[in-house]
């Protein structure tokens, strides 16, 4: 698949992003809030091993898509898909291309392909509670919260993609 926003690319990852993807996802700020401490370049060439034999089909799996700025690899979705009204996506940003609205647009412009496209209905996002970067982006992006896990102290939001 392929998307186009006004500034950004989100596109299926290439071996070419292995070193890209390691670099941003071991940043300490963009770690911070996520299931990982360190991303080595042994894991990102593990994981876009397994993307490149899985593209990104809107099917039950799991999956990441690239976000490109002027075909430079600037962050990534997560999506996993359990059925078929409803996805989980997670998104990372290099830190050093936060506040510019990038997450913003391209979260905007896959959940309305994940909607026009394959007709899901929901989207979920779990976020940790003191992510506070991220649930307003989720809150402005008309998320809603469902559920707090005080065992794993996160917090699940939804959306109705209508
Ligand atoms: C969560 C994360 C993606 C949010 O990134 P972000 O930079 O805060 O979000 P955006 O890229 O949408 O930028 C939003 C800000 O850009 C600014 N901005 C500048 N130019 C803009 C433009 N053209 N359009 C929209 N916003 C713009 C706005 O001030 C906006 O802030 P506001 O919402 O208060 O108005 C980022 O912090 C991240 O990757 N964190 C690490 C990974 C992580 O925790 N992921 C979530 C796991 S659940």
């Amino acid at each position: 698949m392929e998307l186009e926003t006004k500034r950004l690319t989100i596109k299926d990852l290439s071996m070419d992003d292995i070193e890209r993807f390691s670099e941003y996802r071991n940043k300490k700020e963009v770690a911070n809030y996520q299931s990982w401490k360190q991303y080595p370049l042994s894991k990102a060439k593990q994981r876009i091993t397994y993307c490149l034999k899985h593209p990104f089909q809107g099917k039950i799996g799991n999956y990441h898509l690239g976000i490109y700025f002027n075909h430079y690899l600037i962050g990534d979705i997560f999506i996993e898909i359990d059925g078929q009204t409803t996805f989980t996506i997670g998104y990372t940003l290099d830190s050093a291309y936060w506040s510019q609205g990038y997450a913003t647009e391209a979260l905007e412009a896959f959940l309305n392909y994940m909607r026009d496209v394959y007709h899901f209905k929901i989207c979920l996002a779990y976020v940790y509670e003191d992510n506070e970067r991220s649930i307003h982006l989720l809150e402005k992006m008309g998320f809603e919260l469902m559920n707090k896990s005080w065992f794993y102290q996160d917090i699940l939001f939804r959306k109705k993609l209508d």
